[in-house]
């Protein structure tokens, strides 16, 4: 086993360093050379099923639920089309509307997850089209969807995901990108921006994962606080869910993630003086809304760290602790953003002493319901 974690202490932190080859293999050959088209063939659709496309639907569980919600922010904002996003058991059993002339996008690291395996059934049998985002070849879920995009992360070993989840993302983007390709939905200077952009992304997580001791020192500040909350806005909201839901799952600290602008409906009463407010500030439109839920944070005593774009704005009102991304184009933020919040989520569970790998009470697939 210690040769298979090729000297990392963990499996897990093997693979969040694993994640600029992964990226990298997801993307191969799916972006043509001059950056014009995604290209993916696999996908199997005929132009007048694309053409006339009613609805997606995205379904899943865990992880790959939140690659999901990412995924339907992307869809809706390149392609223009309504997508729903639900988790696996619930999608199952909510008597969904849909039918022939829907797509459904069902993912799962392992493709053996019961319920989105019976999600999958579900939507099959209604007459939709269902499209898998898998890791893993030949697995049940690969072999019952009408087409596979395979990701190409690698063998996952520990139960928490990382690297599967940047490359559902990277899944995300170029199905989008093809879409809206398809569909005549985004200009093709737009296109032509997002991929190449999308195609150097790697050298940005590279770039994050060489800075990691920055992010471990925030963790070994906040590593024995009993709850956390992370905020953000639109993609910023959707990234943490996924940063809270690693917390969650490896250190045992209670973690709640909550869109900024909901917070004075509810949760504002549980912030009090000292509490760690993790706010994600990545996206252009929204900095200034997100800026607000800081101050209005930071004025009922929160600890604030704050991970954004370098900027011209005043770092004061940025919060206590500023953890800066390298530049890409403002729309891919979430592939870089998820990869601080693994590794602090990483860190805390260390320093507390956890089983990393294999957190109590969970197992890396769910086979039964
Ligand atoms: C389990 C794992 C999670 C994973 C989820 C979905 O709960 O512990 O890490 O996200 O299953 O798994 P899948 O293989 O379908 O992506």
């Amino acid at each position: 086993e210690q040769a298979e974690k090729a000297g990392y202490d963990h499996f897990m932190l093997k693979e969040i360093h694993e994640q600029p080859r992964a990226l990298r293999d997801t993307l191969r050959g799916r972006i043509d050379d001059d950056c014009r088209r995604a290209v993916l063939d696999e996908l199997n659709l005929e132009p007048g099923f694309v053409k006339n496309l009613n609805k997606i639907f995205v379904t899943a569980c865990g992880t790959a639920f939140h690659a999901g919600v990412v995924g339907k922010y992307i869809i809706e904002k390149l392609v223009r089309l309504p997508v729903e996003v639900d988790i696996a058991s619930e999608f199952r059993y909510r008597d969904p509307l849909i039918g022939p002339g829907d797509l459904v996008v069902v993912v799962s690291q392992s493709g053996e997850t019961a319920d989105t395996r019976a999600a999958l059934r579900e939507a099959k049998s209604r007459g939709a089209r269902v499209v898998a985002i898998t890791n893993v070849v030949g697995s049940s879920i690969a072999r019952e969807a009408d087409s596979v995009l395979y990701t190409w992360a690698g063998p996952e070993i520990a139960v928490a995901s990382t690297k599967a989840y940047v490359t559902q993302l990277a899944a995300f983007y170029l199905l989008a990108v093809w879409l809206a390709g398809e569909r005549g939905a985004l200009p093709g200077e737009e296109r032509e921006d997002l991929l190449r952009a999308l195609r150097e992304l790697h050298h940005g997580v590279g770039q994050i994962l060489a800075g990691a001791g920055e992010i471990a020192a925030l963790a070994r500040r906040y590593h024995q606080r009993h709850c956390l909350f992370f905020i953000g806005r639109g993609l910023d909201y959707a990234v943490a869910m996924e940063g809270s839901l690693k917390l969650k799952e490896i250190s045992y600290i209670h973690a709640e993630a909550y869109a900024a602008g909901e917070l004075k409906h509810g949760t504002l009463a549980l912030i009090t003086e000292g509490v760690p407010v993790i706010a994600l500030a990545t996206q252009p439109e929204l900095f200034e809304k997100t800026l607000s839920n800081i101050k209005e944070v930071k004025a009922r005593g929160a600890e604030v760290v704050t991970l954004t774009f370098q900027g011209d704005h005043d770092s004061e009102e940025l919060g206590d602790f500023r953890v800066y991304l390298p530049p890409t184009h403002p729309f891919l933020a979430p592939i870089l953003t998820v990869v601080p919040l693994q590794l602090f989520a990483y860190y805390a569970a260390v320093y507390r002493g956890c089983s990393v790998d294999k957190p109590r009470n969970l197992a890396k697939s769910v086979t039964v319901e």
